[in-house]
């Protein structure tokens, strides 16, 4: 069966682009939702002409309940202009397919007509949300995290730009009536605030049926910063609710490829930080963690290489930004961080099972790898993997930044002594107090930019707790001091904590972590 699910009539002549297109109708909305189930654009993995072809056709956006399309929608909504620029030939006509029913899209015929469609659709589209050329964006990518404004980053508009979902409400519960666990902190507070096919994830839990998580670091310095613990903590909570297997990727490799380090130094440096992830408390009989100048062979590589095989240079141009001057290895090497979310890279522990579903917590600067991950997945007969993502833990100067272990004076290290922990905070945590103690009491500081009262609520888990502080620092009633000190002792209780747990791990714990192995899990599947 074939139908006209929209066409665009153009009067090139008339400056005010007289121009029609049909609505386009639910039934139609449902096999393009199929589509885009299935694939994050139109073809391929970046967006091309065909994606700003298909927006144009839209008089308004698509129903809710088509999720994947209405995420689809937004997401290319959220280039502005520059959809415009998207690559690849533009097509008379688009077709797809769902359930024997073919739907067939009729596009403007030549360039300068797609052009001026283009425009005229973005002009009315943006208007309301203010987007469109000249408007800086937030950098958030593996290497660079910089928001535009002071305010920090645009978490929602990431979302929109990267395609994913966002954690609400419906979804917090569903978690907590399957679970019965009551959403960690991090879900609650909306620090977890981005995911992709969580709720696959949840049917088959609700199923009965098993699936695992990964997750990884980047081990380039010794000393880890309290950023980087955010994911941990959320695994180790994941792996305790839901017990289930977990692997964590130490990317060696990586930092040899990115950084000015010995190939020797970055692999010493693996395990170090595998002593700090352990410290988190995983359970060793659930958990394989992994150097990947040590372990990157057999099955795993076969793996690594069908990545590599149906992933162009181009692709990870578009992905990854880079360019002719990039070495060889950084070109190759998302196949590695990739290969992990496949159960069939660890025989080990899944046996010959290819179809184990893998659920990755992360923050969201990893997404470049996984947006590459699961758009390679089905084509070589995998699933894709499931992802959470977190908010950047900020820097002590303010939410404009991530806390990064390449700026010393951004970081909280997990081996500051007490009194680091509090000359750090005291010295540079950035204040939303006010100028004068006059005009702090009467207008009272703001949470929204201030990096202590951000940094307490990742890591003051007493709901009531925090509220008060909030209640009382925005009233003036708290001064920055009293906020600060009251951050310095809940932050110097967890590295505290922290490196007696670490003490504790020797280098035979760390070994029986990293040795390739059984697990010890339910076994569902
Ligand atoms: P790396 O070492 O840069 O970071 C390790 C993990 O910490 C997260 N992260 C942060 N989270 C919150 N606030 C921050 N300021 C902050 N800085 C870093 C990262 O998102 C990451 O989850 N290529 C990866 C290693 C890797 C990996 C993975 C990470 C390999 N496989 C799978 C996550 C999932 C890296 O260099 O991470």
């Amino acid at each position: 069966m074939d139908k006209r699910i929209g066409n665009t009539v153009i009067n090139t002549c008339s400056v005010t682009h007289c121009h029609s297109r049909m609505p386009i109708l639910r039934e139609e909305e449902r096999v393009l939702d199929q589509h885009f189930l299935h694939f994050s654009y139109v073809q391929g993995f970046t967006p091309t002409q065909s994606d700003s072809a298909l927006f144009i056709q839209f008089t308004t956006p698509p129903h809710h309940s088509f999720h994947s399309l209405h995420r689809w929608y937004t997401h290319i909504h959220s280039y502005g202009a520059e959809k415009l620029k998207f690559p690849g030939p533009k097509h008379t006509s688009l077709s797809f397919t769902f359930n024997n029913t073919k739907v067939t899209i009729m596009v403007n015929k030549t360039t300068e007509e797609t052009g001026v469609v283009a425009m005229d659709s973005l002009s009315l589209a943006e208007k309301d949300s203010g987007q469109g050329q000249g408007q800086a964006e937030d950098i958030v990518d593996p290497w660079n995290v910089q928001a535009s404004s002071n305010k920090g980053i645009d978490y929602d508009k990431l979302i929109d730009r990267f395609g994913s979902s966002r954690i609400d409400e419906a979804l917090l519960e569903r978690f907590e009536r399957i679970t019965g666990h009551k959403p960690h902190h991090f879900l609650r507070r909306g620090i977890f605030f981005s995911h992709r096919d969580m709720h696959s994830i949840l049917n088959r839990v609700e199923a009965g049926k098993n699936f695992f998580l990964y997750t990884g670091r980047g081990p380039s310095s010794d000393a880890m910063h309290l950023g980087h613990l955010i994911p941990f903590i959320m695994t180790k909570w994941l792996q305790d609710v839901f017990d289930v297997p977990l692997v964590i990727q130490l990317t060696d490799d990586e930092k040899y490829l990115w950084k000015d380090l010995k190939l020797n130094n970055c692999h010493k440096l693996a395990y170090e930080n595998a002593k700090d992830i352990i410290a988190v408390g995983f359970d060793v009989n659930k958990t394989f963690i992994f150097s990947d100048l040590d372990f990157v062979s057999g099955e795993f590589y076969k793996n690594v290489l069908m990545v590599q095989k149906h992933v162009t240079f181009n692709q990870v141009k578009g992905i990854f930004g880079f360019d002719e001057s990039s070495n060889i290895g950084k070109i190759m090497f998302p196949a590695v961080q990739a290969a992990p979310s496949f159960s069939s890279s660890f025989p080990l522990i899944f046996g010959a099972k290819k179809d184990i579903p893998c659920l990755i917590p992360c923050a969201i600067d990893q997404d470049p790898y996984f947006r590459m991950t699961r758009d390679v997945a089905p084509r070589i007969g995998f699933q894709k993997p499931a992802l959470i993502h977190s908010t950047f833990f900020p820097a002590l100067q303010g939410a404009g930044s991530k806390m990064s272990a390449s700026d010393e004076t951004s970081s909280i290290f997990l081996t500051d002594t007490p009194n680091q922990v509090k000359k750090k905070i005291n010295k540079y945590a950035f204040s939303g107090g006010r100028d004068t103690l006059e005009e702090h009491r009467e207008l009272g500081g703001d949470c929204e930019v201030d990096v202590s009262y951000m940094y307490l609520s990742f890591f003051l888990e007493d709901d009531a707790r925090l509220q008060e502080i909030r209640q009382e620092y925005s009233s003036g009633r708290m001064l920055t001091g009293e906020l600060k000190a009251e951050l310095i002792k809940v932050l110097q209780q967890i590295v505290k904590d922290h490196q007696e747990r670490r003490k504790a791990v020797t280098d035979e714990v760390v070994k029986q972590f990293m040795t390739p192995r059984p697990l010890n899990f339910t076994g569902k599947s």
